[in-house]
């Protein structure tokens, strides 16, 4: 087996082959037109098997806020594995060479989104926070503002969108995928895909839109992409779907960062129960389903600002990525024995002091602490992270951070 970096020139059809093989693709040209945008930028390993690219695993850069401060950040975009070569470790393999590439380019955490729980744990990942999906009848929806009349935004206005995602509100946890490609690729897959914005910038910049996919004629619609920079414009949005109404009986978003949606809607008890069962059901669906780790534990903890009591103990962190990389791999993963302070200006040193407590743990739960998914009491219930209870009680207190939203689909 043979790992490199990809050649679109040679390998542009096996690839292809691999993600029709996957169903990410279909065999139309306009598809794997989008799949060679999508692969236009960032990094790329293949597998050769038999001289031929039967594994690919893709990376985008981007920037992950952590409270106020942005971090740089590696998206593992894509994992795939065609039908001949799977059950081989070339995605397990493959993914943990990327991680380690991006590190070494600057990367300090790493995000993707799982097909399972368990498989990337083995890489040092731990699970987020779950998102909820809200599906609602948007008559239902209790908004008194009457929007202006929109802009349509089409998949030929990926520039437009692009830019209004990168400039939109961003909370705890909101990601940012740099390249303007994986916008343009993303739009260009959404089957039935529509939106409508408004563009108030001072030089007609797109400020709040929503883009989705819209299936038939009474829905459901789903909502993929909604972004704003201010709540009077998150509003206008929900207003606008609301005037969909007479012709659109469902529409099923993620909740925002910071908003409990179920606010909006005007008898929602009632109408998840004469809607049960049906096409159209009103629900709250929760899923953990993206995951994230950190890679350069110095990094992220000088970004850390915590406006609590100051906590100290030694860190005995276990990083599982050292197993599945070569021995001669430049970076290994954080395995290691560290000194952290949490606190307004947060650090790491390494080495151990007898005097402090000690917490032992995984890098995928320690990754979790930090971000607030979970409380280190919760966290010593259910993942790999172990301390003396005064220590996970003054964590606890530390660590109450608001819920970690990616805020972008990847
Ligand atoms: C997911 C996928 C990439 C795996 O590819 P692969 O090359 O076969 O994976 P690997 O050989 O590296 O790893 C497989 C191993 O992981 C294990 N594994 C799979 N799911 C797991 C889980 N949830 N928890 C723990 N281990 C898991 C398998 O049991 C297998 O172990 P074994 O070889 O000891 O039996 C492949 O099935 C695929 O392309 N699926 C479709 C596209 C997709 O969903 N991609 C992932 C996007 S996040």
């Amino acid at each position: 087996m043979n790992i490199r970096t990809y050649n679109p020139k040679k390998d542009k059809q096996a690839v292809h082959r691999i993600w029709q093989e996957v169903h990410w693709i279909k065999a139309k040209e306009d598809e794997k037109k989008m799949m060679d945008i999508f692969l236009s930028e960032g990094n790329k390993l293949i597998a050769e098997l038999n001289g031929e690219p039967e594994c690919m695993v893709v990376s985008i850069p981007g920037t992950f806020r952590y409270l106020e401060e942005d971090l740089q950040l590696s998206v593992v975009a894509a994992v795939t594995t065609s039908r001949i070569a799977r059950k081989q470790g070339l995605a397990k393999r493959l993914t943990a060479k990327l991680v380690a590439a991006d590190v070494l380019n600057g990367a300090q955490v790493s995000t993707l989104g799982m097909f399972e729980q368990g498989f990337y744990d083995k890489l040092g990942f731990g699970s987020g926070g779950y998102e909820h999906w809200i599906s609602f009848d948007p008559a239902y929806l209790n908004i008194k503002q009457q929007p202006r009349v929109p802009r349509r935004i089409t998949k030929d206005d990926w520039e437009l969108v692009h830019k209004s995602l990168l400039n939109r509100y961003r909370g705890h946890g909101a990601c940012n995928l740099l390249p303007a490609s994986f916008t343009r690729a993303d739009m260009g897959l959404t089957e039935h895909g529509f939106g409508l914005g408004y563009c108030d910038g001072a030089n007609g910049e797109l400020t709040h839109f929503f883009w989705g996919s819209a299936k038939d004629e009474p829905g459901p619609y789903t909502i993929i992409t909604i972004a704003y920079q201010n709540g009077q414009q998150f509003l206008e949005l929900m207003g606008l779907m609301k005037t969909l109404n007479d012709q659109v009986r469902l529409v099923e978003m993620r909740e925002p960062a910071g908003i409990q949606l179920q606010d909006l809607l005007s008898q929602p008890m009632k109408q998840r129960q004469v809607t049960k069962k049906s096409k159209f059901e009103n629900q709250n669906k929760a899923g953990a389903y993206w995951q994230v780790r950190i890679c350069d534990l110095e990094g992220c903890l000088s970004k850390t600002h915590l406006h609590r009591e100051t906590v100290r103990f030694n860190l005995e962190l276990y990083d599982p990525i050292e197993l599945i990389l070569e021995p001669t791999e430049p970076w290994r993963g954080i395995t290691g024995n560290y000194i952290i302070t949490l606190g307004s200006n947060s650090r790491v040193e390494t080495g151990k002091k007898p005097d402090l407590p000690t917490l032992k743990s995984t890098v995928g739960a320690f990754t979790r602490l930090w971000l607030g998914v979970r409380p280190a009491t919760g966290l010593s219930v259910t993942d790999e992270l172990a301390g003396p209870d005064f220590l996970l009680k003054a964590l606890d207190d530390v660590l109450c951070l608001p819920d970690a939203k990616p805020d972008w689909d990847f």
